[in-house]
């Protein structure tokens, strides 16, 4: 499978097909996309998927603002998806945000899940490597992202960027309107546990993001 192909199965997944036809009209045409070419277009290819998927290739609000505006939100717009996405953030009840690195190390470099051709009981890893450097004896990367190598260490292991990773990773829009990044958590692509392990992964001293 191509980093492409991985890439657009997850943006699906996390409800981000809107996305993907502007960013490709961009690269290759200068005038805008009738907005009906590309309905057309993602019904007559997403469209053949199974009934109980079609959901997914509905935006929700927040996706349909960022399609409206090409990801570019008037500052008002931004705060508003902002808000709603804070929203729907659930912590843990525990309290606790660290769970194993050596499991989120394993999520964070998993990009299987949510593809047509899953067996029903695939576990969804987190595909971190396609936007993001972490590790750094990991040399597949890609780089749409900011590089989260010595993550925690960077950061002082501090309380409050550890709560502040935990909501970027349930839900990127919360921190950053339109981000590019999927809503890990709020489209149930990892579970609080799989959350909590990669959290430890970029913040548990011993994990290899901090040597
Ligand atoms: C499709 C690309 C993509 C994927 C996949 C992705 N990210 Fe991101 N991530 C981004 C982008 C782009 C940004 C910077 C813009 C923003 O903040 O939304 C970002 C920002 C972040 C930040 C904030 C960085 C800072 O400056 O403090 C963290 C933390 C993060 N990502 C963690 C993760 C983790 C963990 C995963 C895997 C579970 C992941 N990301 C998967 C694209 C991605």
């Amino acid at each position: 499978m191509t980093a492409f192909s991985k890439f657009a199965a997850l943006a699906v997944a996390a409800g981000l097909a809107g996305a993907l036809p502007v960013a490709a009209a961009a690269q290759t045409a200068t005038k805008p996309v009738d907005p009906a070419v590309v309905d057309a277009y993602v019904k007559a290819t997403f469209g053949k998927a199974p009934p109980e998927w079609q959901a997914r290739i509905v935006p929700d609000e927040t996706l349909q603002a960022c399609n409206k505006y090409h990801n570019d939100v008037p500052s008002a717009e931004a705060d508003k998806i902002m808000a709603r996405e804070l929203a729907k953030v659930s912590y843990p009840a525990d309290g606790k945000f660290l769970g194993d690195w050596k499991s989120g190390a394993k999520i964070a470099n998993n990009g299987r899940g949510g593809q047509f051709s899953d067996k029903p009981d695939t576990v969804s890893g987190g595909n971190c490597y396609a936007c993001h450097q972490m590790e750094q004896k990991e040399l597949s990367y890609g780089t749409l992202g900011p590089s989260l190598t010595h993550y925690g260490k960077d950061r002082k292991y501090a309380a409050e960027e550890i709560k502040r990773a935990y909501t970027k990773i349930y839900d990127s829009q919360a921190l950053y309107a339109c981000s590019n990044m999927p809503r890990f958590g709020t489209n149930k692509v990892l579970s609080e546990q799989q959350i909590k392990d990669i959290l430890a992964f970029l913040f548990d001293p011993e994990s290899p993001v901090n040597k």
